[in-house]
C-alpha cells in the first residue's frame, strides 16, 4: 500500500500551516501505540516537584530554625535573611522588611529564585509535560485542540529567564558568603563541621546548575563569529557547555541538595541532633 501523499509547505515558512499538519496526521484512534510505561516519567516528575514545593512552602513561611547561632549556619531558604523578625546575627545585609506572617524572611530572593526555576528550559520542559500533558510523552497525543507556543500570554513571560538569572547569579554569591561565614566555632574564630561540608557542597551544586543554565551559556559563548578571536570567551563557553550537558540532573541534584541543607540547619537548630564538629 502506497504512503498517502504529504501535503506541501507553505511557501512563507517553509513548513505547513497548522492545519495543514494536522490534516497530515496519521489517523489513529487510540491516544498512543506506545506499549511502554511512557506515563511514569511525567507521573514522578509531579510527584517529585509538588513533594518539593510543599516542603519549601512549608519551610519558607515557617520563620523559626533557620540559623543556628553557635556556628552560623544560615539554611539557603531565609538568604538573605532581610525581615525585621530575623535574628540580628543572621541578617548580613540588613533588617529591611516587616515581621509579618505572610511575608518570607527572604522575600527579596525566593521570587526569584522561583522565577529562575519556573522559566527554566528544563522544568519548562517538565512541567509542560507532567502537569498540562502537552504532550505527556513523545508519540502521545495531549488532550489541547490548540497549540500557541510561547508567543503570547502568559507564557512569552518566559522569556524573563536570562534576567532571572542575572539575579541568580547575584544569590549565588550571597549563597557563597553564608556558607564562608559558617566556618564560625562557638568561642569565635574558624570552626568545621558537618553543617559547612553540607553548606558547601549546596553551593558548588548551586554553581553548577546555575552556570549550566541555556541563557548564561548564550551570555558566554553567543554573538561570536569567530571563538578563534576570542579564547578565553571559547574556554568559558566549552566549561559551560560541559555543565550545560548535565542542566536536568542538575536541576534535580539541587532541589535535592537545597532540602537536605534546609533540613539539616532545621534539625541542629532545633536541636534534634547535634552538629557533627572536626575543628571548634
Ligand atoms: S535554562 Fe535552566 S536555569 Fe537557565
Amino acid at each position: 500500500m502506497s504512503a498517502p501523499p504529504i501535503p506541501p509547505a507553505s511557501p512563507a515558512s517553509g513548513t505547513a500551516p497548522p492545519g495543514d499538519q494536522a490534516r497530515a496526521r496519521a489517523k489513529i484512534g487510540v491516544r498512543t501505540l506506545r506499549t511502554d510505561r511512557w506515563w511514569l516519567a511525567p507521573l514522578l516528575t509531579v510527584l517529585g516537584l509538588v513533594a518539593w514545593l510543599a516542603y519549601a512552602v512549608t519551610r519558607s513561611f515557617m520563620q523559626d530554625f533557620y540559623w543556628v547561632a553557635d556556628y552560623h549556619y544560615l539554611t539557603p531558604f531565609y538568604s538573605p535573611c532581610v525581615s525585621n523578625g530575623c535574628v540580628p546575627e543572621a541578617a548580613h545585609f540588613g533588617r529591611v522588611l516587616p515581621d509579618v506572617w505572610w511575608l518570607p524572611y527572604a522575600a527579596f530572593s525566593l521570587p526569584f529564585l522561583l522565577l529562575f526555576r519556573l522559566t527554566c528550559y528544563y522544568y519548562r520542559k517538565a512541567y509542560y509535560r507532567s502537569f498540562w500533558l502537552s504532550p505527556p510523552a513523545c508519540a502521545v497525543s495531549e488532550p489541547h485542540r490548540k497549540y500557541t507556543g510561547e508567543t503570547r500570554f502568559p507564557l512569552i513571560g518566559q522569556n524573563l529567564h536570562r534576567y532571572a538569572f542575572y539575579a541568580a547569579f547575584l544569590i549565588s554569591i550571597i549563597n557563597t558568603w553564608d556558607a564562608i561565614l559558617a566556618f564560625h566555632s562557638p568561642g569565635g574564630g574558624f570552626g568545621f563541621g558537618l553543617g559547612n561540608v553540607i553548606l558547601l557542597a549546596n553551593v558548588v551544586l548551586l554553581w553548577a546548575y546555575t552556570l549550566s543554565c541555556h541563557s548564561c551559556r548564550h551570555i558566554v559563548g553567543g554573538r561570536l563569529k569567530h571563538f578563534s578571536k576570542h579564547p578565553v570567551r571559547y574556554r568559558a563557553w566549552t566549561f559551560v557547555s560541559r555543565l550545560n550537558a548535565r542542566h536536568m540532573a542538575l536541576a534535580w541534584i539541587t532541589l535535592a541538595s537545597l532540602a537536605i541543607t534546609d533540613f539539616y540547619v532545621m534539625a541542629v537548630s532545633a536541636e534534634w541532633f547535634s552538629d557533627l564538629r572536626f575543628v571548634g
